[in-house]
């Protein structure tokens, strides 16, 4: 299921910019926390946003995406603890997503995140703090509910998508819209 994988640690700055972005923002207890982007979360974001595109950036040249497309990626972060939920099986994918990732910056021995196939059987990948790992968007996962206490784990996720892909003189166009709620795909040969 995974498509590429690195271990990178942000650096000590940009881990205190994040805990203090949860700890600001997280205000019910009983939920997992996610960010979201709007004037609180501005700051986070502009920090967030280069790390990842850089890393993002190697992934797609590995894979060999980054000389033949054009792509927008998105970045959130979450934190969950044994007092809060955790995140149900879900997917990323819909409709114009095609690489998902998470990174687990500050994470358990608890495996917690995991694949889950047609029949509800869960894979858990290896995952240890500082892991990055990409994932074809369509592929659902969870998140088990961290056991351990005062623990809290964080992680960043997003999605990757096209918006041109040109290979071999197929030139494939997407007018992706800035909501994300319609994604045209126009073929030029
Ligand atoms: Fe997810």
């Amino acid at each position: 299921m995974i498509i590429w994988r690195t271990n990178q640690s942000p650096s000590d700055g940009l881990y205190s910019e994040m805990l203090e972005s949860i700890q600001s923002n997280h205000k019910n207890k009983e939920q997992f926390y996610t960010t979201f982007y709007d004037e609180n979360n501005l700051n986070i974001f502009n920090s967030l946003l280069p790390f990842y595109g850089e890393i993002i950036s190697n992934m797609m040249t590995d894979l060999g995406l980054q000389h033949i497309s054009r792509y927008q990626y998105t970045v959130w972060m979450q934190m969950n603890n044994s007092s809060t939920n955790s995140h149900n099986p879900h997917s990323h994918f819909v409709g114009a997503e095609s690489i998902s990732w998470v990174h687990f910056v500050n994470v358990p021995n608890q495996k917690c995140f995991y694949f889950q196939d047609s029949n509800n059987n869960k894979t858990y990948p290896d995952q240890n703090t500082g892991d990055f790992i990409a994932w074809p968007s369509w592929a659902i996962h969870g998140v088990d509910k961290v056991k351990q206490s005062n623990f809290d784990r964080i992680i960043c996720a997003g999605n990757i998508s096209f918006t041109e892909y040109n290979f071999n003189n197929q030139r494939v166009i997407s007018d992706l819209n800035e909501e994300k709620t319609i994604c045209r795909w126009h073929i030029y040969k």
